[in-house]
């Protein structure tokens, strides 16, 4: 978190907010203590981990669940890499995190759910929360447990006041948003059916699109996660059975119609995580035509900014019946450079935020959730806004001259940035 804010600091092209946080709120880790006995274990068979801030005063009775981002690792070397940081072990996460943006606890800086119970899981499966399965040749082992560690956070939260929720949210950003188009009808499922019930997912409408050199870099990539993780089992069976095959609905863009409960996509429309990873991955790029696009906007060339409104036109266009047609959906789609905007608070709500239509994220997602107006909002295309706040990861360090990765990164939150199968956000 310390490295993330020195990025966005560094890198933030835009001056930082006037709302310095004071204090910053940090929470401590629990540990899920009988998720063992459920199987539900990170990676390297440590048990799974949320910090809580319990609610007060009118909030005392709702609930905000945010999953974690931070990529995604597709084959046994990735994993084994992953099992051995925070990101796949309870054993190397910060025991504190700061709770920011939609987070905070503070009414200035959040002003509709500040004071909700908020609860962030911890990512340390690999697969969005998603994968059932296990590999163990004898010498090594890994646990594929994320939907049992989905299951057993929620087990465990029930009883402490979930289960008589009156509002319910469930959130992430990146992976982590991925994750909250796959659990949201089962979230409504554990709770009553008179709680309000709705899903944000930020910076998780991965597109399902070709890169610059006509590979399906996103596909062959989720198709490895899935496979590997044994991930089917947790889609959507509605939408299986009308798939060719199972990786497409671990996309959002064909997950989204099979969501009963009202869903907000916060997603800009040139995701950095995207563009950098999925539409222009290093091996479509080998002599790195596209470094200076990729790391300053403004020096992109024509053409280059030609496939990146291709990019947000497929955004759109992969949207298009949800934001016509679902009455209780809402939508921000800006056009920035960036990747998740609710859990830091320059992006979420302050003096200079982003905005459109002079609406920040925190007013439009809470105009949305309490449905004090119609909240679909679509930016003009890049270059028109100039309350971005673009937060471009740093270039990675070369290349070595070793054999390509077959497949392409998974996602990490700028500072994050790796080289090669554990990028992630
Ligand atoms: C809440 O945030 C505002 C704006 O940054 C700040 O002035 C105030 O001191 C904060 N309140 C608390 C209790 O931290
Ligand atoms: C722990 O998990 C086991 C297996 O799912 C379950 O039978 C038991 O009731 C759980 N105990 C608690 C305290 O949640
Ligand atoms: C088990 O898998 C690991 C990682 O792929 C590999 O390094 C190791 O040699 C394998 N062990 C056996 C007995 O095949
Ligand atoms: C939901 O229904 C239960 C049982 O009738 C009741 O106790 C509870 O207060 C209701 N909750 C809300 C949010 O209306
Ligand atoms: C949530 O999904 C899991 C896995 O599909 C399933 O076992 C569980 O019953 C579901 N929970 C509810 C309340 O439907
Ligand atoms: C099945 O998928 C097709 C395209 O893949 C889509 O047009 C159609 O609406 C889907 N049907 C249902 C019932 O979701
Ligand atoms: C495209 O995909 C094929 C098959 O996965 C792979 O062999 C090839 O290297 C890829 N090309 C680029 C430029 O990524
Ligand atoms: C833009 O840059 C790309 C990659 O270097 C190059 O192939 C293309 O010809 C350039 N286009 C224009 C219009 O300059
Ligand atoms: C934009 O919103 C701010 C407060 O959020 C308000 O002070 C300002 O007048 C608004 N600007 C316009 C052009 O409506």
């Amino acid at each position: 978190m310390e490295a993330f804010v020195l990025v966005l600091t560094l890198l933030a092209i835009k001056a930082k907010s006037v709302y310095a946080e004071p204090e910053p709120l940090l929470v401590g880790m629990t540990l899920v203590k009988n998720a063992s006995a459920q199987g539900a274990l990170c990676l390297d068979g440590s048990l799974p981990a949320y910090h809580f801030h319990k609610g007060f005063g009118s909030g005392v009775h709702n609930w905000l669940l945010q999953f974690e981002g931070g990529g995604w690792c597709n084959d046994i070397e990735s994993c084994l890499e992953r099992s051995k940081t925070r990101r796949g072990s309870s054993r190397y996460m910060s025991k504190l995190e700061v709770f920011s943006g939609i987070l905070s606890n503070n009414k200035s800086l959040n002003p509709d759910f500040y004071n909700w119970n908020r609860v962030k899981l911890r990512y340390c499966d690999g697969a969005s929360f998603a994968g059932n399965s296990k590999f163990d040749n004898g010498t090594s082992l890994l646990y594929f447990r994320g939907q049992r560690i989905w299951q057993a956070i929620i087990l465990d939260l029930l009883p402490q006041g979930l289960e008589t929720a009156e509002k319910a949210l469930l959130s992430g950003c990146s992976a982590g948003g991925l994750a909250s188009f796959l659990h949201c009808n089962n979230f409504t499922e554990y709770l009553p059916p008179n709680t309000t019930v709705k899903c944000l997912g930020d910076a998780g409408f991965f597109l399902d699109v070709q890169d610059i050199s006509g590979n399906h870099t996103m596909r062959a990539f989720y198709n490895s996660v899935v496979s590997m993780q044994g991930v089917t089992q947790s889609l959507d069976a509605n939408c299986l059975q009308n798939s060719s095959s199972p990786t497409q609905c671990f996309f959002p863009q064909y997950a989204l119609g099979y969501i009963r409960t009202p869903f907000f996509i916060l997603n800009t429309a040139y995701d950095v995580y995207q563009f950098h990873n999925g539409l222009v991955p290093p091996l479509s790029d080998p002599k790195g035509h596209w470094n200076h696009c990729k790391f300053n906007p403004a020096a992109c060339n024509t053409s280059q900014i030609n496939v990146l409104q291709g990019f947000r036109q497929d955004m759109l266009a992969a949207l298009k019946s949800f934001l016509q047609y679902s009455a209780k959906g809402g939508a921000f789609i800006n056009s920035c450079f960036a990747h998740c905007q609710s859990e830091s608070q320059d992006t979420w709500y302050a003096v200079d935020a982003p905005r459109v239509y002079n609406k920040t994220i925190a007013e439009a997602v809470g105009d949305w959730y309490f449905e004090r107006s119609i909240t679909k909002v679509i930016d003009c295309p890049y270059p028109c806004d100039t309350t971005c706040h673009n937060l471009i990861p740093p270039p990675p360090p070369p290349l070595p001259p070793a054999p390509a990765p077959a497949l392409p990164p998974p996602p990490a939150p700028p500072v994050h940035a790796q080289r090669t199968q554990n990028l992630g956000v």
